[in-house]
């Protein structure tokens, strides 16, 4: 570069910004960003609504930035008084109707949607076969990452196909529900593909002939009491046992149950079923039994177990909450609590359901 006689080096100005400098940006409270509603910051927030967004969020993993990914927050805790990073929250929205075939009702629904509007959505307009998995809280993104599941259907029994974004690679691919790895509250997001990818969307389909999923409880008797075993009353029975039994976030913070139902050996199933016959228990993967953590807190004598501001619902003791004004501290030491009392009185190892972050 020529420099003009007259200038003297040290009259030589730097190069100017293009742009003004931007403002460090104030902490974002997550308190309202997750359902058990402890008090937490990120350094930025951020929405995922485009193909831009999900790059912008590949670009902060190679830098080795702090990145989370969030649905509607209502299986994450935040455990610490700050994440230093960005949360990405999803917001792509959309769902389509794909035709029938085989027999099946198909349809495309984005990661960012509601799940339980979704199941509406369906049986409203006369497509049955989520109506056992309606109400529960989240996005359709997260769905499959712990393979929703109540009163007797796995979202996996209707998933065909997930479609993600690979952080890494930056490309867009369809996994087959096989590729998924679902299990019991488990899949392949939870394992090899945690943190490495982007659910965007799900492909459902629905059987044209309704089977109604009708064992648990007394989901067929008040459907029946509403008149007729239809779809739209049989979700109307499972929303009713919900509302009865879980505490809604709005009211009080909670994640759903807290602990996963413990998958033990037949061994040790045997052993602690001698000791006690009414232990409620179901079939599992080969060699093992799985047992109801719920039962196993209650008899622990936890159930309404308060510490300081937070507790072991009073109604189910699989779900943790938060009175008000829970500090992470109070959950965390509540969790090392119950887990070594069940421990110390069954022998059994519960392992948490929810994502804890920090
Ligand atoms: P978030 O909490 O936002 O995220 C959960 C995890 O998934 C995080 O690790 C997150 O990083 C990851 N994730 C989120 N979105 C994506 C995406 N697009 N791509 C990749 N990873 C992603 N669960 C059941 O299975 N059955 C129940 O009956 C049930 N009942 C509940 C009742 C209550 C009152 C509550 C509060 C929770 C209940 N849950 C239940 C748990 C919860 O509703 C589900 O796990 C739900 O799918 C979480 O959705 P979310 O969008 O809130 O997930
Ligand atoms: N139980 C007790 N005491 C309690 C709670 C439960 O004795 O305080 C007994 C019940 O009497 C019953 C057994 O435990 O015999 C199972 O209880 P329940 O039917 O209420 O279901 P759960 O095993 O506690 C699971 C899921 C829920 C899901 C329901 C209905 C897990 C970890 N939890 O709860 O999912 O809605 O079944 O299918 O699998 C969630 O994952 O967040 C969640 C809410």
């Amino acid at each position: 570069m020529t420099r003009p006689n007259n200038l003297r080096a040290d009259q030589v100005q730097p190069p100017q910004p293009q742009v003004a400098p931007v403002a460090p940006s104030s902490p974002v409270p997550l308190r309202p960003l997750h359902t058990f509603g402890l008090e937490s910051y990120a350094d930025r927030l951020v929405q995922i609504d485009s193909t831009a967004a999900l790059h912008a969020y590949a670009n902060d993993v190679e830098n080795g930035q702090g990145c989370l990914l969030l649905g509607e927050g209502s299986n994450t805790v935040f455990v610490s008084d700050a994440f230093r990073g960005t949360v990405y929250s999803m917001a792509l929205k959309g769902r389509q109707y794909l035709g029938c075939k085989s027999g099946k009702h198909r349809f495309r629904v984005m990661a960012g949607e509601n799940w339980h509007q979704f199941v509406e959505w369906t049986v409203a307009s006369g497509f049955p076969g989520l109506e056992n998995l309606a109400l529960i809280p989240g996005s359709v993104g997260a769905s499959p990452v712990q393979n929703i599941g109540a009163y007797g259907l796995e979202m996996c029994e209707v998933t065909e196909a997930v479609h993600v974004f690979d952080l890494q690679t930056r490309q867009f691919s369809v996994m087959s529900a096989a590729e998924c790895r679902f299990a019991y509250r488990d899949s392949i997001f939870k394992q090899e593909l945690a943190g490495r990818c982007v659910i965007t969307a799900v492909d459902f389909a629905l059987p044209v002939e309704w089977t109604p999923r009708l064992e648990y409880g007394d989901v067929k008797a008040r459907a029946l009491a509403m008149g007729e075993l239809k779809p739209i009353n049989v979700m109307k029975s499972i929303i009713g046992i919900r509302t009865e039994k879980l505490p809604d976030p709005v009211c009080l913070g909670n994640a759903g149950s807290f602990f996963k139902n413990p998958i033990v050996p037949d061994a040790l199933f045997q052993k602690v079923v001698a000791d006690h016959p009414a232990l409620p228990n179901y079939p599992s993967i080969p060699g093992h039994r799985k047992l109801a953590a719920g039962w196993l807190i209650e008899q622990s004598g936890l159930k309404g177990f308060n510490l300081g501001r937070v507790g072991v619902y009073n109604k189910q003791a699989l779900i943790l909450v938060n009175l008000g004004g829970g500090q992470s501290s109070e959950l965390l030491d509540l969790i090392a609590h119950v887990q070594s009392t069940v421990k110390a009185k069954f022998g059994v190892e519960l392992e948490a359901e929810p994502n804890l972050v920090g």
